[in-house]
């Protein structure tokens, strides 16, 4: 690996039985640039916008990494759809029904209309340094799990602990790889894949953007991983702001 480029260091993956937060222990000083860390629950998991994450055991995934940046971070919205990205390729690789796995910006994923994945990336600065805490949970298996974020079996394969292992080795190989593409400016690829495969494709939404409501038809991903809204002859660049639109209807 490039030492310019961040990435995920597979051989220091912190396992544990049980801890509150994934995001939360992996900010402690002993957990280093590159390391991971993995828990088979989490007692108050974290989710966006100050909501909890469920998370019984049994083969789901809680899912931290650690990477301390050497300058600022400008794009965070790119990594962050990058990430969900590199989620939603391991998912499919695995997964015996990978067209009906797809990406709602601005990184959940979707099974059909489930959200079976959720991303909390959380970021601070000192100086020059940002330290980024990338926190992943995925629901798969999901007996416990109540039916709006519960799915019908995705993987041609019996959760076990040892699948689970299987998925996070692939899953931190597209992070890095994600990681590359954005550090080595190969965005328009990624971006247009992301797009391709997004749970948003010609849904119409409405938000409100200073004070101001829009609506209209998703058209796209620009360059800075921002949704593109066409509404009423012009297009609106909608900025990742945690749950800041409403689905309308679908086409
Ligand atoms: C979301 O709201 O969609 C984001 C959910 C992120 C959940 C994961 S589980 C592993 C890591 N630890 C946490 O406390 N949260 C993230």
């Amino acid at each position: 690996m490039n030492d310019l480029i961040p990435y995920l260091n597979p051989e220091r993956i912190h396992f544990l039985e049980t801890v509150d937060s994934t995001n939360t222990y992996c900010k402690q000083e002993f957990i280093k640039n590159g390391d991971i860390v993995v828990s088979n629950q989490q007692t108050a998991g974290r989710g966006r916008g100050a909501k909890s994450w469920i998370s019984p055991g049994i083969g789901n995934i809680f899912f931290s990494g650690k990477l301390v940046i050497e300058s600022l971070v400008s794009q965070f919205s790119l990594i962050s759809l990058f990430v969900g990205g590199s989620v939603l390729k391991t998912l499919q690789q695995f997964s015996n029904t990978p067209n009906l796995l797809t990406i709602k910006w601005p990184n959940d994923i979707y099974l059909e209309d489930k959200k079976i994945s959720g991303i909390l990336i959380e970021g601070s600065t000192i100086g020059e340094t940002t330290t980024l805490i990338i926190g992943i949970g995925v629901n798969l298996f999901w007996e416990f799990i109540p039916e709006e974020l519960s799915a019908a079996a995705l993987f041609p394969f019996k959760i076990t602990l040892e699948n689970r292992d299987r998925i996070i080795l692939q899953l931190i190989k597209e992070i890095n790889n994600g990681l590359k593409n954005f550090y080595t400016n190969r965005i328009e690829d990624e971006v247009s894949w992301i797009w391709k495969n997004s749970y948003l494709q010609k849904k119409l939404v409405k938000t409100i953007i200073d004070s101001k409501l829009v609506e209209g038809n998703v058209i796209g991903l620009d360059s800075n991983g921002f949704l593109l809204v066409e509404s009423k002859g012009s297009i609106v660049t909608l900025i990742d702001t945690g749950e800041n639109f409403q689905i309308l209807e679908m086409e």
